[in-house]
């Protein structure tokens, strides 16, 4: 499929459907569009009053319009309010129309959507990105999908010349998305640390990134006692993979740490009913994204030196697991009681932020499937940000905006830390239920001395149950997008 702008407008294009969005309450076919209706016989407006049409937020309808008409099918979506207009009505109008196209078994499709702040480079980035999302689907585990393959051919953006640049842009990053989406979808038999490494190792070879995979011996040898506890009760070896984007002369320098819990049994302290411990493949959602922002930024080539680390491994029951109470050593020489098996991700991240911070960056960002509690305050579409600095705060909520993802600042309320306090160690792992969102926030503070931190809590918005904006059922790829986009600014 491709997607070109042009300078045509819904009166001069012709091809299979014609796609228009209207503002709420703004449906009059006067002007332009009462031209194009007598191109159309009528069936514009006939169609409008039809279903009365008001162009209320996703609002959409289908018509035939007939064989000897430049335009074989017309397509209607609402956006709702004219002041609520933002880069996420653009983008879900753009998803609506593109799934509706690939419904219809539409092949060329012209799009006519309304411009984002007055830019249409902008505007076409935007369409791009949001259109290659809605219509990727995962039919990798099926054996013989329902539905077979995408009819669409062409898509036109009408009215935004010819953009080259800005929707090869918005395609880069949804493959970037993409990429996150299919490593959280996949199961935790199909996604292991190995064959996790394995993906990164193929980004390293297909883009010309730096690749370091640290083995168990490895880990060992730097003193990860934290993320190696973890570790100990799977059969599959664990991979510390770091890969790295450095272009010629980098401007900045920053490190992405995503966890990597390619499955989160609880470990002994065993996720019980209602847990939802089936749905824990998800728990790599950090990792996935930041392999998905690596894949992004080597195609869209910012002047930013970009390291990506994920300790990789999952969360099992054996023998050999660590037990409630033991106390491990991280890689900065704290100590940690492990009161609670289950809060595994802190520990991973405790040792990869460590290391993280030895690369002598001057930003980390963290994101993780890290507690449930974060759901429970945010919902499913938002993500929490903490962070020790405003400045990179701001900067990822702009970026945040940018993208069209959720997130909402939590406090760092050191105080919290009183609940974290250990007896034995230095610190134990989990805190009281209240504010555990916080606390987790908390301990990962532990293993930053200086550098500017945010941490990201992803655990909800990492999966949609059903079609949601631009994402359809499953995962979402989040927040690969805000991460890109922070590097690009
Ligand atoms: N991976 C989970 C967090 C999670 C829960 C993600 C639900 C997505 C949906 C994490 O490792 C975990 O188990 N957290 C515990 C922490 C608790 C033991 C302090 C939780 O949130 O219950
Ligand atoms: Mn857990
Ligand atoms: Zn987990």
């Amino acid at each position: 499929m491709e997607i070109r702008g042009t300078d045509h407008s819904p009166l001069t294009w012709s091809g299979d459907a014609l796609a228009l969005a209207f503002f709420e309450n703004a449906v009059e076919i006067t002007g332009d569009l009462a031209q194009l209706d007598e191109r159309l016989q009528g069936t514009l407006q006939e169609l409008v009053t039809e279903i009365e049409f008001t162009g209320k937020a996703g609002q959409k309808a289908v018509t035939r319009v007939g064989s000897t008409t430049p335009i074989r099918k017309l397509i209607l979506i609402g956006l709702g309010k004219i002041e609520n207009f933002k880069r996420e009505t653009l983008g879900n109008g753009a998803a609506a129309i593109a799934r509706l196209a690939k419904k219809e078994k539409i092949k060329s499709l012209g799009v006519s959507l309304p411009l984002l702040e007055h830019q249409e480079a902008k505007t076409a980035a935007v369409i791009s990105e949001s259109v290659w999302l809605a219509l990727h689907q995962d039919h990798r585990f099926k054996s013989d999908p329902e539905d077979k393959g995408l009819t669409l051919a062409t898509i036109e953006l009408l009215g935004l010349g010819n953009q080259v640049e800005a929707i090869a842009a918005g395609e880069k990053m949804a493959e970037g998305v993409i990429l996150a989406r299919e490593l959280v979808a996949a199961p935790a038999n199909v996604v292991t640390s190995i064959t996790f490494a394995e993906t990164a190792q193929e980004l390293a070879h297909t883009y010309g990134l730096e690749l370091q995979i640290l083995e168990q011996v490895d880990c060992e040898r730097l003193g990860m006692g934290a993320f190696l506890g973890v570790a100990k009760a799977s059969e599959i070896p664990p991979k510390f993979i770091h890969l790295a984007y450095r272009p010629q002369n980098p401007r900045k320098k920053v490190a992405i740490v995503g966890k990597s819990l390619t499955f989160d049994s609880g470990g002994l302290n065993i996720k019980g009913a209602g847990s939802g411990i089936e749905t824990m493949k998800t728990d790599m959602g950090g990792g996935a994204a930041t392999l998905g922002a690596a894949k992004a930024i080597a195609l869209l080539k910012p002047d930013v030196e970009v390291h990506f680390i994920c300790a990789a491994t999952e969360n099992m029951i054996s023998g050999k697991a660590m037990h409630p109470g033991d106390i491990l050593t991280a890689s900065n020489g704290k100590t940690i009681e492990v009161n609670n098996t289950d809060a595994e991700g802190r520990l991973t991240l405790a040792d990869a932020l460590v290391y993280a911070e030895k690369l002598g960056v001057e930003a980390i960002i963290d994101l993780a499937t890290l507690t449930g509690a974060c759901v429970v305050a945010l919902g499913d579409d938002i993500a929490g940000l903490w962070s020790s600095d405003p400045t990179l705060a701001q900067q990822l909520k702009t970026a945040a905006e940018k993208s069209g993802e959720k997130f909402w600042e939590m406090p760092m309320e050191d105080k919290y830390f009183e609940g974290l306090k250990s007896p034995i160690a230095d610190m134990k792992n989990t805190g009281p239920r209240a504010g555990g969102s916080i606390t987790a926030a908390l301990f990962l503070k532990q293993f930053i001395e200086k550098t500017p931190w945010a941490h990201l809590d992803i655990a909800g918005p990492v999966w949609t149950d059903k079609d949601n904006g631009v994402h359809n059922a499953g995962a979402t790829g989040f927040p690969v997008r805000t991460l890109v986009n922070w590097v690009l600014s």
